[in-house]
């Protein structure tokens, strides 16, 4: 572009700061060499301790990282260079192999400073420089042996005209301006500068000039021919990434979270299966939506890694349990924020009592991370709306591969369950997005027509109890509604009093051990004349025919994986319910994102 980078990449980092950081650099070529500033902290913070909107040079990058690999600190932040200072690198996603590259790196004399997985990146590219093939190729064949999620964008010291970005699964948009070219994550970056953008596709790079932009196949360097659309979207919008709310944005962004959740390094899921191996005791602790995981996770501790395990409320933990609590207990602490104060406090007991913590949270350098032991970010990004959606299927994907860790390590499930499940791993997020796609306007349908209904009841069975649960939790949080959840067996011991001929009751009825049971279940509301909506599988039949209203799922799910699937709808029907009373589903009364206090 003409003209300075520093106050563009500065202006782009600020309409980007709604989706949350913790430190904040840029990069750009100055004179032949790369100059990098980045550091901790908000980018108002950054700009007054290091001037970032001063970079000059007409071309650079800038990065606000949420952490994943590497606590937040100055050297973890990005960009990140390779051993010379020649290449600089932003980085959103996850690099799976890091860890292979890195040995190899390390081995062939690269010395890395930072702890992410990003860094790596830089050194490939610095390695294929020296067979003199040119920044565009060098990026190409690093990316090459790259597996996981990526959007990355790259200069280059010997190449001061150009950016070369990368794209696998992580979102990645060109804006093609007049004699200046842009790229970023998402759109609102650029959306002041230019309204013409070109979406890049998985596995595909593009190279930015200032009048130009090349894009082509990452496998073959073939070149791709794509014309720019226009965005008509005001910059409110687009911060939404077209969603009216962040809730349905997230609740859409659940095939990418889960699978990006499901990446967890399996070094910390053998570190954590270790601990609980060696333990005594095992409590799993957490409050609201991060409750609910541990719920579902504790059948999957049961039948896969035949280990008990006690879910509990934290502000109930150490009135309930302190007494029991020693240097042999092991206590699996979920929490999205890592700042939950009943969580943190429960922590705390526990620590003084000799606990082992071991934290899953999706915020890296919160509290709770402090405390653990050993911690795992779920890698889910920011979450902006105060219900918790996609952290809720991503707490739940990395929960279930620390129970399926801990089977292997016990030898207790058969190499067929095992199969069954890591098959049925690689199909959730395929799982995930049919649901949404197939019932986005039948769970609308269903919303409408029960609307004026003014209680609603969750029945489920075995691992369902929780997705039971958590369907209620999100409709009452967000529509104001009195709603009840109920294990489904449990229901005729005094809940059945309250259905009365159209009380609305919602089954959540995968075909797994406990089918058969519920249809018993179903039958006894349909015999006080309830209004049934089931959540059924496609090929459901007793279930389907005794119901008022199905929500179809897709077929044959893997019973532990289920909760995954079957909450999407519930999620929706919290969302659409809201939306139709008028409500804020992003912003419900009376709830903080974070609960600081006791
Ligand atoms: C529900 C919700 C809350 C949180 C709870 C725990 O949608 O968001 O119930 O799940 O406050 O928060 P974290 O997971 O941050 O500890």
């Amino acid at each position: 572009m003409d003209g300075e980078v520093g106050p563009v990449l500065y202006d782009s980092l600020k309409r980007l700061e709604y989706r949350g950081y913790d430190s904040v650099g840029e990069a750009a070529v100055v004179n032949g060499k790369i100059v990098v500033k980045k550091d901790i902290g908000k980018i108002d913070e950054v700009e007054r301790r290091l001037r970032i909107s001063d970079l000059s040079g007409s071309i650079g990058i800038g990065h606000t990282r949420w952490a994943t690999h590497g606590a937040p600190s100055q050297e973890n932040a990005h960009p990140h260079l390779d051993c010379k200072g020649i290449v600089a690198v932003v980085h959103n996603g996850i690099i799976e192999n890091f860890m292979e590259l890195k040995q190899e790196l390390e081995a062939s004399g690269h010395v890395l400073r930072s702890r992410t997985d990003t860094e790596i990146v830089a050194h490939l590219v610095e390695e294929n420089l020296k067979l003199k093939i040119g920044f565009v190729e060098s990026v190409r064949r690093a990316a090459k042996r790259l597996t996981g999620a990526y959007a990355l964008a790259f200069v280059c010291a010997d190449e001061p005209d150009k950016i070369v970005c990368v794209r696998k699964e992580s979102p990645l948009v060109i804006g093609v301006g007049t004699n200046a070219n842009y790229l970023a994550s998402d759109i609102p970056a650029f959306l002041p500068r230019t309204k013409n953008a070109l979406l890049l596709e998985d596995d595909e790079m593009a190279v930015l000039k200032h009048d130009q932009v090349h894009v082509m196949k990452v496998e073959t360097g073939e070149e791709v021919v794509r014309k720019p659309f226009v965005v008509e979207w005001s910059v409110e919008t687009a911060t939404k990434s077209g969603f009216p709310h962040f809730m349905l944005k997230e609740i859409n962004e659940q095939p990418l979270t889960v699978r990006n959740a499901l990446r967890t390094q399996p070094i910390y899921l053998e570190l954590m299966a270790s601990a609980m191996n060696r333990a005594n005791k095992i409590f799993l602790l957490a409050c609201g939506t991060s409750y609910h995981a541990c719920l579902a996770a504790t059948y999957a501790f049961a039948n896969l890694a035949k280990v008990e395990v006690t879910p509990v409320i934290a502000s109930e933990f150490i009135d309930s349990y302190g007494a029991l609590i020693d240097k042999d207990t092991v206590v699996l602490t979920v929490s999205q924020s890592g700042e939950t104060a009943d969580t943190l406090t429960a922590v705390r007991g526990a620590k003084d009592r000799g606990a082992t913590i071991l934290g899953l949270t999706n915020v890296m350098g919160s509290t709770l991370t402090r405390l653990s032991d050993v911690y795992i970010g779920q890698n889910s990004g920011p979450e902006r709306g105060v219900a918790a959606t996609k952290t809720f299927t991503a707490q739940y994907s990395v929960l279930i591969k620390i129970a399926l860790a801990l089977a292997r390590k016990r030898n207790v499930a058969s190499s067929k369950d095992i199969q069954r499940l890591e098959d049925g791993f690689n199909r959730l997020p395929e799982w995930v997005s049919t649901t949404l796609s197939a019932q986005r306007e039948n769970v609308r349908r269903v919303v409408q027509k029960n609307s004026d209904k003014g209680s609603f009841c969750f029945l489920g069975r075995g691992i369902s109890v929780a997705t039971a649960l958590e369907g209620r939790l999100k409709l009452l949080e967000l529509s104001y509604l009195p709603a009840i959840a109920y294990p489904a067996g449990e229901s005729k011991h005094g809940f059945i009093s309250v259905v009365e001929e159209g009380y609305p009751v919602l089954f959540v009825a995968p075909q797994d051990e406990a089918y058969s049971k519920i249809i018993g279940n179903v039958m006894e509301m349909k015999a006080r004349r309830a209004h049934v909506v089931s959540l059924v599988e496609g090929n459901d039949g007793q279930v389907a025919s005794l119901s008022d209203e199905t929500i179809q799922m897709p077929n044959g799910i893997p019973s532990l994986l289920t909760p995954i699937v079957f909450i999407v709808p519930l999620q929706l029907f919290a969302y659409w319910m809201a939306v139709m009373k008028g409500y804020d589903p992003d912003f419900p009364r009376n709830l903080a994102k974070s609960v600081t206090v006791h």
